[in-house]
């Protein structure tokens, strides 16, 4: 008789738990309401009866989502306060196997909005991971990220690395949890749903680049999207801005270059010192002015002349027959240059204070010399307006914000590797059309660095890999100086 086969031990579900994350932690107050505590700072999160404030505490090692998934009074109040400490950006969330307590994923979220859900997937189901997912290592962790992932996912199990390596090529889910031993249905579902992994269907085809999402994403290459999303706010949560990360380690480079130790050719003599021409005198006179004279905003007429001379269409045209790329495809003349004539760039004004015209959130058309408005709330103005005036370090909010944004297709359609790179160059002449204009009118502007790509998708209503910021430039009447004595 044949001995029976010894059964493989029956793999158990991991669990997901939200954990409080960092250095957080959460104290009740003397009026009963719970805070949460972090560098200094303090959130208020209301108030919570006893019995909802012992099960809070568990949040401190992760509380398991099924845990107050019910409809009991303390399992309510705990989620209340599990979304809100959620909102703020407050939790991370472990996948661990109930076997041992161990972690086998940690996702951080990257975006405010961001819950654990889960894409279903069946025994019958191909995934392939999509061209923007990255493994890399930070610090002594492994993380795998994706520009278009609302989360990262911190990989503590080398299986699990094992399993996503063998994700680059299509694979069928009843086959992949036969042979791969970090296989956790759970998790690709996670991933799943964060855009980590492509669902192939009959019609997909491989999952190579033309399979993965609409026809504005196979525009991108993996380097831009990364770069895009990566230095600026909004899909991510790593320090962005004068952080001085590295002031304790080395110094800073001089201000000016050390001389070559070469022949020199000594030009001084040879240039004037005061400015000789008016474009000499503007290039002088040209600052950056970030407070504003509230009492004489710039009006609608100087927004209009300045619109006029820095970034309207002055004429378009048609690339004939002979021409690479095919015939039809249109061009246009404007003020400042631009890669390739693409003039990919559209102007969308925050207007808080510009006598003749209401505050609110519009559209530049440049070829319509028009200003279309846009339906943004309030909060949302708000809060784009308050970002330019903490970037620049002011006394209150731009006059006028003007956000910057790349129709991104229109560029990488024809530039391959330098996409991104052109549409930021493009960006600096843009900006310097800018200082110089609002210079020539006695106007005042400053440029600014950051800017929340995440914000503006929710104020437009475009996808964040479509249409987006990537410059800003305040602009307004310049609170005049106080002469000293
Ligand atoms: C690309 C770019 C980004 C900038 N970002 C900021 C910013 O975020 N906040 C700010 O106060 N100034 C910003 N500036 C303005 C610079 O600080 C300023 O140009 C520089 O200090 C030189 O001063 P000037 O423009 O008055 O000659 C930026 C300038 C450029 C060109």
């Amino acid at each position: 008789m044949r001995a029976p086969r010894k059964r493989p031990a029956r793999k158990i579900a991991p669990v997901i738990a939200a954990r409080l994350n960092g250095h957080l932690s959460l104290q009740v107050q003397a009026d009963g309401s719970i805070a949460a505590f972090v560098n200094g700072y303090s959130v208020n999160l209301g108030q919570l009866s006893r019995a909802a404030i012992d099960r809070a505490r568990n949040l401190a090692d992760g509380l398991p989502l099924a845990s107050f998934a019910g409809k009991s009074a303390i399992a309510r109040e705990v989620d209340v306060l599990v979304h809100r400490l959620a909102r703020h950006g407050l939790l991370e969330y472990r996948l661990f196997s109930p076997r041992d307590g161990q972690d086998l994923v940690v996702i951080e979220p990257q975006i405010a909005e961001y819950w654990p859900q889960r894409a279903k997937l069946g025994e019958g189901d191909t995934v392939v991971l999509s061209r923007f997912s990255y493994l890399h290592r930070r610090g002594n962790e492994m993380v795998l990220e994706s520009p278009r992932a609302a989360a990262l996912f911190r990989i503590d199990d080398p299986l699990i690395a094992a399993m996503l390596a063998a994700l680059s090529q299509p694979q069928k889910i009843g086959r992949l949890r036969r042979g791969a031993a970090g296989f956790h249905l759970k998790l690709l579902e996670l991933l799943l749903e964060c855009q980590f992994l492509l669902k192939l269907d009959a019609k997909s085809g491989d999952g190579l680049r033309e399979n993965e999402g609409d026809g504005n994403l196979v525009l991108w290459d993996f380097h831009d999207l990364v770069f895009h999303t990566r230095s600026t706010e909004g899909r991510q949560t790593n320090p962005v801005g004068s952080t001085f990360a590295y002031a304790n380690a080395l110094p800073s480079l001089p201000a000016v270059r050390p001389r070559w130790p070469g022949k020199k050719i000594d030009l001084r003599d040879l240039s004037a010192s005061e400015p000789t021409s008016d474009f000499a005198t503007l290039l002088r006179e040209r600052h950056s002015v970030r407070d504003f004279d509230d009492a004489h905003p710039i009006t609608l007429a100087e927004l209009a002349q300045f619109l006029n001379s820095a970034a309207r269409v002055l004429s378009e045209w048609e690339s004939d027959a002979n021409s690479q790329g095919g015939s039809g495809i249109t061009y246009s003349t404007r003020p400042y240059p631009s890669a390739g004539s693409a003039y990919e760039l559209e102007l969308y004004l925050a207007v808080s204070n510009c006598e003749g015209l209401a505050r609110g959130f519009y559209h530049y058309d440049a070829g319509g010399h028009t200003l279309v408005a846009i339906d943004a709330s309030a909060q949302q103005l708000q809060a784009l307006s308050a970002a330019a005036e903490f970037a620049m370090d002011a006394s209150g909010p731009p006059q006028v914000l003007i956000t910057i944004a790349a129709r991104f297709g229109r560029i990488s359609w024809k530039y391959s590797s330098i996409a991104y790179a052109l549409i930021l160059k493009d960006v600096g002449c843009m900006i310097q059309t800018f200082y110089l204009a609002a210079t020539d009118m006695g106007l005042g502007g400053c440029a600014i660095g950051t800017g929340n790509i995440d914000l503006f998708a929710k104020m437009t209503g475009l996808e964040f890999h479509v249409e987006g910021p990537v410059g800003q430039f305040a602009l307004g009447r310049g609170k005049r100086q106080a002469i000293p004595g």
